[in-house]
Order: structure tokens, then C-alpha cells, then sequence
């Protein structure tokens, strides 16, 4: 049985339709990252699970319970906000403790409570201190262990990482699904970052528009994008997109290249003939000339990154990215001749941007 769900979900401000219609069942115990496009309704939707928006359309339900009209303290959900909205003149300690004084908790268990989240997040040495006293980083853990203490049904978090530098957002992020796995509670993340998506995730749910995209396991959206939007949105470097026909059995790219058609058990070739494709090929999924079928291409860029390099190089009209091993050097301007599996190329409607399957 599902925990949460969003039945035709809607948010309208005036004629502005924000969110339009989301269905999604989210499971109890499961991580599920919304993720999306700055603007695509995040915010929004999570807002009117917590109650803090009001729902202009459709149901939200937590348990059995349509919670469209509840209050949020009657939600049993804790928020974790991107600027923490720790109390300013109030300790760590007091922070903690006040919505569980608030909630009539006697004060052993909520030391009880207090000092094991303080042990889980390792800030039990900080409890004393304002949050002025404190680094970015100590006060998204105190803003964790104020939503922990309350042991709700369920924690949203909304961009907890958006004010972090680089390194402590990675630090973080591991936390926060040490966290998942510590306490077991269903957790419903939104984020922009499609890497806090991909590594936080049980499911992650696309979102463009106000509308649901995709929904699916990390490897699933990974490896069988449903669009051209979600082909590009998840995976970095992002995939390269370029035009295209299938003709004779061939993808045949805009410029000349050819790439053969990849036909699996189902005959997945039946009905393509002639067809405008748009073909999706990761970086990661170019190989050595030899190793696949090649492709000949000019050049422009070479980004060496000590693990793998990056090179950018014009293929007929197109400017396309692979990712190759670190002692691939070539210079700018330099032919390259480089190999793509043809079982690894993506292929997506020109019009309808929808993937072909
Ligand atoms: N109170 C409001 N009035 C009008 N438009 C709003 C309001 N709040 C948010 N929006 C609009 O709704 C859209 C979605 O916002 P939001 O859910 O915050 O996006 P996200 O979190 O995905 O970046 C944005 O275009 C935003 O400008
Ligand atoms: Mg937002």
C-alpha cells in the first residue's frame, strides 16, 4: 500500500496553471527525488503535501487519510528547507526541542530524542551554540535533526543542499541517505541536481512543465529515457542529441554519417523505415574506433579531467561530446575516428520528441 499519493493533483494561481494534474503513488519507506528545471512545480507540489499551499484540484492523500484541508501540524511530515529557517535567538538545543515542546512531549524524552539525532548527524558538541555560531554545513545538520526528533510518517526535503559548497553538498548528500538507511522513513527530496537525483533516489520522478515526464528507478531513467528532455536532463556530461532519418535499414545523421539500425530479439527495426528520428548518444558510450562502429569526425575542444577526457568534435552538422580514456589526446582541428555501439544509441520521435521502443 502506498503512502503517500497524488491523485490528478493541480495548482492553479489565477489563470496560471502551475501544476497540472500529477498522479503519483509514493511508497512507505521509499526515497523519491523529484527532480526538474528551476520553475517546474517542485516547490509547489511538495508545499501542498506539507500544507503550506493550498490544492486547487485533485487529491493528496497520506495513509487513508485525504489530507487536502488538513492543517500541517496534523500531517505528521517534517520539512527540511533549503535556508534551514532555524529560530535565530534560540540554541541548536532549543531549536530541536521546541515543536516537540509545542506537541506537549515531556522534556526526559525529548532529551532522549535530541541526543540520539545529535549522535546520528555528529553534532552533539554543538548543541549550546546559536546558529550564528554555526557553518552552512553544521546548520543543515541541525535543520535534519529538527525534522528527525519529531519522527514523522514522512520528511520532505526541498533543495537541503542549494547553499552548500561543492565538497560539503557530496558530504551532505551521503548523510542524508545514511540517514534513509539509518531510520527507514519515506522521504520525498526535491532537487534541480539531477546527481543529488541519481545517487539519493529510489525512484526518481521527472518533472517539465508541471507534469510528470518520467517516473522510474535511477537505472531505469538512466537507461531507457522516455524523451528527448529526460535523455538530456539526467546523465553528465549530458547526452548528445542530433538529427536524423532511418533509411535502408541505416540511421543516416544529417551530414552523412551512418550508423546501423541496432535490432534486438523484438525486431525493434519493424516500421522505422523512413522515419525522422532525433538520436540520442551518451558521452560515456563511445569506445575506440575498433571496438565499435566508427565515425568520423573533426576535433574542436579537448578537456582533460585526470580520470577520462572530453573531447568535443564537429560530425556533420552537429557538435558532439564523448568521454574517452585520460591518454586520448588528439589535437583541435585533428581528425578523429571514433566507435559507437549501435546498441547504445537512443532513438526519439523529430516531432513528438517521445522515445521509439
Ligand atoms: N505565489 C505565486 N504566485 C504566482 N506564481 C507562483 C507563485 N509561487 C510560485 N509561482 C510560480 O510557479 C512556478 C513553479 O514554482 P516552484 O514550484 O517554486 O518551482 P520549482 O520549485 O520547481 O523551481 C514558477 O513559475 C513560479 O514563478
Ligand atoms: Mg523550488
Amino acid at each position: 500500500m502506498s503512502l503517500v499519493s497524488f491523485r490528478k493533483l493541480e495548482k492553479n494561481y489565477g489563470p496560471l496553471r502551475i501544476v497540472k494534474g500529477i498522479d503519483l503513488e509514493i511508497g512507505d519507506k521509499e526515497f523519491v527525488v523529484l527532480v526538474g528545471p528551476s520553475g517546474c512545480g517542485k516547490s509547489t507540489t511538495l508545499r501542498m503535501l506539507a500544507g503550506l499551499e493550498s490544492v486547487s484540484g485533485g487529491e493528496i492523500r497520506i495513509g487513508e487519510r485525504v489530507v487536502n484541508k488538513l492543517p500541517p501540524r496534523e500531517r505528521d511530515i517534517a520539512m527540511v528547507f533549503q535556508d534551514y529557517a532555524l529560530y535565530p535567538h534560540k540554541t541548536v538545543y532549543e531549536n530541536m526541542a521546541f515543536s516537540l515542546k509545542v506537541r506537549g512531549v515531556g522534556a526526559a524524552e525529548i532529551k532522549t530524542r535530541i541526543a540520539q539525532a545529535a549522535e546520528m548527524l555528529g553534532i552533539g558538541q554543538l548543541l549550546d551554540r546559536k546558529p550564528s555560531q554555526l557553518s552552512g554545513g553544521q546548520r543543515q545538520r541541525v535543520a535534519m535533526g529538527r525534522a528527525i526528533v519529531r519522527r514523522p510518517q514522512v520528511f520532505l526535503f526541498d533543495e537541503p543542499l542549494s547553499n552548500l559548497d561543492a565538497k560539503l553538498r557530496g558530504q551532505v548528500r551521503t548523510e542524508i541517505k545514511r540517514l534513509h538507511q539509518a531510520v527507514g522513513t519515506t522521504i520525498i527530496y526535491v532537487t534541480h541536481d539531477q546527481v543529488e537525483a541519481m545517487t539519493l533516489a529510489d525512484r526518481i520522478v521527472i518533472l517539465k512543465g508541471g507534469e510528470i515526464e518520467q517516473v522510474g528507478t535511477p537505472d531505469e531513467v538512466y537507461n531507457n529515457p522516455a524523451s528527448v528532455f529526460v535523455g538530456g536532463f539526467i546523465g553528465s556530461p549530458a547526452m548528445n542529441f542530433a538529427k536524423g532519418a532511418i533509411r535502408s535499414g541505416e540511421i543516416v545523421l544529417d551530414g552523412g554519417a551512418t550508423i546501423p539500425l541496432h535490432r534486438n530479439s523484438a525486431g525493434r527495426t519493424n516500421g522505422l523505415e523512413g522515419r525522422e528520428v532525433t538520436v540520442g548518444i551518451r558521452p560515456e558510450h563511445f569506445v575506440p574506433a575498433g571496438q565499435g562502429h566508427a565515425l568520423s569526425g573533426r576535433v574542436q575542444v579537448v578537456e582533460p579531467l585526470g580520470s577520462d577526457t572530453l573531447i568535443h568534435f564537429a560530425l556533420g552538422s552537429s557538435t558532439l561530446t564523448a568521454r574517452v580514456a585520460p591518454d586520448m589526446r588528439p589535437g583541435p582541428g585533428e581528425s578523429l575516428s571514433i566507435g559507437v555501439d549501435p546498441s547504445r544509441i537512443h532513438l526519439f520521435d523529430a516531432a513528438t520528441e517521445r522515445a521509439i521502443n
